[in-house]
């Protein structure tokens, strides 16, 4: 399977550092490495369309951050995937743990934001992940299991058509990765969980993301059931995220 390669970069730039990162990264010519490996950003909402200017003719896909339920209408500070769609999205990046914890997301509403995606065109990243109390009760597989049920559950054979990526909570900007065989053994169980709804579910891509950097990310993206990065800080710095790209 082909990687992917995702950049989030979360609450993080300014029209000026954006227009930096980017031709930082146009000028490290992505384009060598999307045979094996495609490369997105997803930057904060309002840089979008700058940003999606910037990229056009490049190798390079846009995301967004996350994404309405709904289409059209009375929602305040809501942004809709045809919205997304229209502006140069193909990814929008659902059920990140931060929105989960800030904004109180559940499972069925993150389930349902997948679905809104796919219905507009989109790809949802769909994101699942215990943190560091859940890992030391042994919840991981209860947790994750969970997340992913619920978008299994609500979108039926289309769940065939999303991304997943494996972030473990303890892991995002605390430097701490989890090893390769830690992160490949909660791979391992989604595809299995993937698999028991769909048995073609060995083409959905599955990503790990938490503290991968340049040094980390080849031996990550070795394992075999990891298939690219979600990727944080390391993808403010041009530098850093196209050699994390080179990496897969
Ligand atoms: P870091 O790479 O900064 O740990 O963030 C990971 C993440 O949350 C990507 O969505």
């Amino acid at each position: 399977m082909k990687k992917l390669v995702v950049g989030n970069w979360k609450m993080h730039g300014s029209r000026a550092s954006n227009a930096e990162l980017i031709q930082g990264l146009l000028a490290a010519d992505l384009a060598a490495t999307a045979p094996r490996a495609e490369v997105a950003v997803c930057p904060p909402f309002v840089y979008l369309a700058d940003v999606a200017s910037a990229l056009q003719g490049s190798a390079i896909a846009l995301g967004s951050q996350d994404v309405s339920t709904q289409t059209q209408g009375a929602y305040t500070g809501e942004v809709s995937g045809v919205m997304l769609r229209e502006i140069g999205a193909r990814y929008a990046i659902v059920g990140h743990s931060e929105r989960r914890s800030y904004h109180a997301e559940s499972d069925q509403l993150v389930a349902d934001k997948a679905k809104a995606a796919l219905a507009h065109g989109l790809i949802p990243i769909v994101c699942v992940g215990e943190t560091l109390a859940e890992r030391e009760s042994d919840q991981t597989e209860t947790v994750v299991g969970r997340q992913l049920q619920a978008v299994i559950d609500t979108l039926g054979a289309e769940v065939l058509k999303v991304v997943v990526a494996y972030e473990p909570v303890w892991a995002i900007g605390t430097g701490k990765t989890a090893s390769p065989e830690q992160a490949q053994a909660v791979h391992a169980f989604l595809r299995g969980v993937l698999k028991a709804a769909h048995a073609d579910a060995s083409s959905v891509p599955l990503l790990y993301g938490g503290s991968v950097k340049p040094d980390n990310a080849a031996t990550l993206f070795a394992q075999a059931d990891i298939d690219g990065g979600l990727i944080g800080g390391a993808a403010l710095k041009a530098a850093d995220f196209a050699a994390i790209a080179r990496a897969a």
